[in-house]
């Protein structure tokens, strides 16, 4: 973590929670996070829970995020949501590009930055994933996948510094309980900012890069304290409000150290 950067703790429900259970894990995560003003913290719903998710966490510090958007505005695209209809619904933010997105929806390098640059047309703070397979991890190819992904879109991001938001995913570090160590995450976060840096300085020193991949209550800390480390974007854990608060508790703790 970096004081220049507020850190950013992102729940992403993915197919769960849709509807009341949605409401009720909202009001516990904006209750158990009231005293946390040195974190901003989001929840990505379904689609179907958004709004009433929205309408739960009005006058409450907790923002909501999509996990997904279409390009377009609008049209003949059954099925999709567009960023316009996010906004009205209460969204603020869109997760991009998750490696779910990618390997089951068929969501390119170029799809991903045609969402990004849609996001960002909208006003809607883009939160664009990166992260490699374990196979390409083992055949030594973790910096050159997530730098070509993050080439995809960087340029986006660099017009308007630190409103959006990256976020490292290794593929084989989610919801399998592997989690990167916390020096395989810096090392990464380090070549991701030094790759923003060669795009703007300004937008190195300003974006937030989350890391997701079974960070839990008990793993939260350690990865947080990486100088490259922003946030998480937590899956699993993010469905139980009582280890979410404490990833964010564990934020704020940092966020209040001594540097
Ligand atoms: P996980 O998911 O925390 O369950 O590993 C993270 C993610 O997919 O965003």
């Amino acid at each position: 973590m970096n004081p220049a950067r507020k850190p950013l703790i992102a729940g992403n429900w993915k197919m769960n929670a849709g509807g009341a259970a949605g409401c009720a894990l909202a009001a516990d995560v904006a209750r158990g996070t009231t005293a946390h003003d040195r974190v901003e913290v989001l929840v990505a719903p379904p689609f179907t829970a958004l709004a009433a998710v929205a309408h739960e966490l009005s006058g409450t510090a907790v923002a909501v995020a999509a996990q997904n958007l279409h390009p377009k505005a609008s049209g003949a695209y059954t099925g999709e949501v567009s960023g316009p209809m996010l906004l009205e619904a209460g969204a603020t933010s869109v997760i991009v590009g998750h490696s779910e997105r990618r390997a089951l929806f068929g969501d390119s390098d170029a799809v991903v930055a045609e969402k990004v640059a849609a996001a960002l047309a909208q006003g809607l703070r883009p939160i664009a994933c990166v992260g490699e397979t374990l196979e390409e991890r083992e055949a030594g190819r973790t910096l050159e996948v997530v730098g070509r992904q993050l080439d995809a879109f960087v340029r986006l991001l660099a017009e308007r510094p630190g409103f959006g938001v990256v976020a490292y995913e290794p593929v084989w570090a989610i919801g399998t309980g592997r989690t990167a160590g916390p020096e395989q995450a810096q090392e990464v976060h380090a070549a991701l900012r030094a790759r923003l840096a060669a795009v703007s300085p300004t937008l190195a020193q300003q974006t937030r890069i989350l890391y997701g991949g079974s960070v839990k209550a008990d793993n939260a800390r350690a990865l947080l304290a990486e100088a490259d480390v922003d946030g998480a974007l937590v899956g699993g854990a993010a469905l139980d409000a009582a280890a979410f608060v404490a990833i964010s508790a564990a934020a704020q703790a940092l966020a209040g150290a001594p540097s």
